[in-house]
């Protein structure tokens, strides 16, 4: 595939452009291989899509008797986008001339379906109408009956599955759950960043998902490994990287995926031949100057105590004492009521993120390009 620039900031285009993630696609792999669904959660833009499309690539390359499907449903707020979403997938996957789109295709048309093309992918889009709930759902279970019955087994990952707990159609995740559990020919992966929402999901014992399915936490990259991914693409197009300015871009952009790989990609497409550390300041700074507008469009929406509470945590780096004294004066906050409320407004808001560990929790801005800004600007 040629590429113009391999820090990949959308997407997936192949293991060259992907680092690292070799512990958790083996995870994920001996789960699918040996039966057991997995939830992948991590926080925002660490890199789940990414690893489910890494995964499944190398599950084609490993064992090409396996289909895979995609499916992101971010975008749905019903059960009914659900399916649409599911089946436009299965369609765009799946080719009309194979076995599996023959059989879907000869199915959905059988309930008159509408298509419209998507305005950015330009794919096919798969719409159904429902005169009754019992039709719902019994489209629901023959199309994933269709995926079960198929001749070979299929991985089917959905993309921010937490959307669910949003239908509003009474009791979808037992709906989901009870198809779900007869199924052993298809292997799933649910894929969130709404780490409390995803936990309660498969942890709470009331909940139909409770304990179905392992667990993959997603971690940061590994330091090391992202330092070498970084420098041997530069050095592929015969540039140099200086060690303090590779040192900085990790620590500037606390090795959150997405951040590093923005400041790598401009870097990259800024051209320089040696970089080095006003090469990458330079960069720091522009990506500032241009995220800026939207982040001071936030300073006049939010109420002040928390816009305060945001400025602590950023100049902080992370908070774990959110409701201590010291913090709370510093910065102004108020008192330890208006800390605990700003921290889970901005939580919800995603514009803070909560680290939680075995005992003990840390709050910090979850923008890491909105974290620098406010640190710099305030
Ligand atoms: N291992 C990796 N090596 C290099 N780039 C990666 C890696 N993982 C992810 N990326 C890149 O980082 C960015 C964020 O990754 P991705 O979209 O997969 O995160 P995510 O956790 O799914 O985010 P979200 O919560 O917003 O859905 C993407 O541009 C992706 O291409
Ligand atoms: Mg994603």
């Amino acid at each position: 595939m040629y590429i113009e620039n391999p820090f990949i900031i959308k997407g997936y285009a192949g293991k060259e452009y992907f680092c690292d993630r070799e512990k958790e696609t083996y995870t994920l792999l001996k789960n699918i291989l040996g039966g057991s669904d997995t939830v992948l959660i991590s926080p925002r833009r660490y890199g789940k899509s990414g690893l489910i499309f890494h995964a499944m690539a190398e599950l084609k390359n490993l064992h090409p008797e396996f289909e895979t499907l995609y499916v992101d449903i971010s975008a749905t707020s019903t059960l009914n986008n659900f399916i649409d979403s599911l089946s436009s997938a299965i369609m765009n996957t799946f080719p009309e001339k194979s076995s599996l789109g023959k059989t879907f295709l000869a199915f959905i048309k059988g309930i008159r379906p509408y298509f419209t093309l998507n305005q950015y992918t330009g794919k096919p889009e798969i719409h159904l109408e429902f005169s009754h709930e019992e039709q719902k759902n019994n489209t629901l279970r023959q199309i994933l009956d269709i995926l079960e019955s198929h001749s070979s087994p299929v991985m089917v990952a959905i993309d921010e599955f937490q959307q669910i707990t949003e239908y509003p159609e009474k009791n979808v995740e037992a709906l989901l759950r009870s198809h779900i559990q007869h199924m052993h020919n298809t292997r799933f992966v649910f894929c969130g960043s709404r780490r409390r929402m995803m936990s309660s999901m498969f942890n709470d014992a009331a909940r139909p998902f409770y304990a179905s399915s392992s667990t993959l936490y997603l971690n940061k990259l590994d330091r090391d490994k992202y330092g070498a991914f970084i420098r041997g693409h530069f050095e592929e197009n015969g540039r140099t990287i200086q060690e303090d300015a590779l040192d900085y871009i990790l620590d500037w952009t606390k090795r959150h995926t997405y951040y590093t790989q923005r400041v790598c990609n401009e870097l990259y497409f800024d051209g320089a031949r040696n970089i080095d550390m006003p090469a990458v300041l330079r960069i720091c700074n522009n990506i500032l100057e241009t995220e800026g507008f939207n982040f001071l469009m936030l300073k006049e929406i939010l109420p002040v105590q928390q816009w305060r509470f945001l400025i602590g945590l950023a100049k902080e780096g992370s908070v774990s004492q959110i409701t201590s004294a010291s913090f709370i004066s510093k910065y102004k906050i108020g008192s330890t009521t208006t800390a605990s409320r700003a921290a889970e407004s901005l939580e919800g808001k995603d514009l803070v993120l909560k680290h939680t560990e075995k005992d003990s929790v840390s709050y910090e801005v979850d923008n890491v390009f909105f974290s620098r800004w406010l640190e710099a600007e305030f």
